[in-house]
Formats: structure tokens, C-alpha cells, sequence
């Protein structure tokens, strides 16, 4: 017996790439029982991240760090979650032209403040984005609709 989960995507794209990423999470991740809320990061709020059961977030890397809209929707959330998501499994992509460390650290940093408990390391693309990039977020899409819908998580 399986009772349905819900996946709250938080996702942030300036040029589309990461919008790219985000369509292939999606596409790996549906499963019948399994909510996907899929929100830009402008627009996503507490009351997501409340309901979600996991939660992915999306971003590029601006200037060594995750995108402006990104940081926003932490500011928005971070109070109002804090010790209300505690355990909650997540995980990260990100596109980058360089390495992607800035983004990686900085959203870990406020995640690990959170409490988030993370289900694999980040996806990090850099440079052109491949058909084989694509294909490792649906993977990570595929990982976290089982790990839910199973409560492997
Ligand atoms: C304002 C701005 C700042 C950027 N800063 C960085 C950076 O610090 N490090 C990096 O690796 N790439 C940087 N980039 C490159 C973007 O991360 C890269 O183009 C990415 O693919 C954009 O993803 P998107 O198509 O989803 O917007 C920057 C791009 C922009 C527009």
C-alpha cells in the first residue's frame, strides 16, 4: 500500500539552461504517486517547502554564488521553515561556466542550517549542456521519485 508523496522543485533560470535541467528532473521524477510542485524560485514560498515531502532546487552559478532569485526564496523561507523541515531529503543541480563550487557551498550552507538531510551529492554542469547531463537529472528525478514513493527516505 502506498500512499502519495509530494516534490517541491525550486528553481531559478536566467538564460535556460538550468530550465533544461529542471524539464528532465521532471520528466525522471513522475511517478503516480508521487506531487511534483515545480515553482521558479520567485515564486515558490513556505507553505511549498511545508508540503513537500523532498525538495530539489535548480540553480546557475551568478557570480560565485547561486542566483539572486535563489538566495531570495531562502530569505523568504528561512525563518518561517526552521525547524519545520528538519530531515527532509534534498538535492541540488546546478549550471555553471566554471566549477559550480560557489553555488554547491552556498546553498549547503543554508540548507545544513535547515536541517535538510541530502539524498546525493549536486549535479554540477559546466560549459554546454550535453545529452548526457540531461540524462543524470532525470536519473537524480527517478532517484528522488522512488526514494519517496518507496520511503527509502
Ligand atoms: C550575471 C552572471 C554571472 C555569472 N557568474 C558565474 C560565475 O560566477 N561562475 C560560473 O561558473 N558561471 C557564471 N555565470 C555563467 C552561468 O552560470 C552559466 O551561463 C549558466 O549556464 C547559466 O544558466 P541558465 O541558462 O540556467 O541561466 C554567470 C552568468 C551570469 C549571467
Amino acid at each position: 500500500m502506498h500512499t502519495s508523496k509530494n516534490l517541491l522543485i525550486v528553481h531559478h533560470t536566467q538564460s535556460g539552461d538550468t530550465k533544461k535541467m529542471t524539464d528532465a528532473i521532471i520528466r525522471g521524477s513522475e511517478h503516480k504517486n508521487l506531487n511534483i510542485r515545480s515553482l521558479s524560485a520567485l515564486k515558490a514560498n513556505s507553505n511549498d517547502l511545508l508540503w513537500s515531502d523532498g525538495v530539489l532546487f535548480g540553480t546557475p552559478e551568478n557570480f560565485g554564488y547561486m542566483s539572486g532569485a535563489m538566495k531570495f526564496f531562502f530569505d523568504e523561507i528561512y525563518y518561517e521553515c526552521l525547524e519545520k523541515v528538519s530531515g527532509k531529503p534534498y538535492s541540488v543541480y546546478i549550471k555553471a561556466g566554471n566549477d559550480g563550487n560557489g553555488a554547491k557551498n552556498s546553498i549547503e550552507k543554508i540548507v545544513s542550517g535547515l536541517g535538510l538531510k541530502k539524498i546525493q551529492e549536486p549535479i554540477i554542469i559546466s560549459g554546454v549542456l550535453c545529452e548526457s547531463a540531461l540524462i543524470e537529472c532525470e536519473e537524480l528525478g527517478k532517484l528522488m521519485a522512488i526514494g519517496l514513493t518507496e520511503s527509502i527516505f
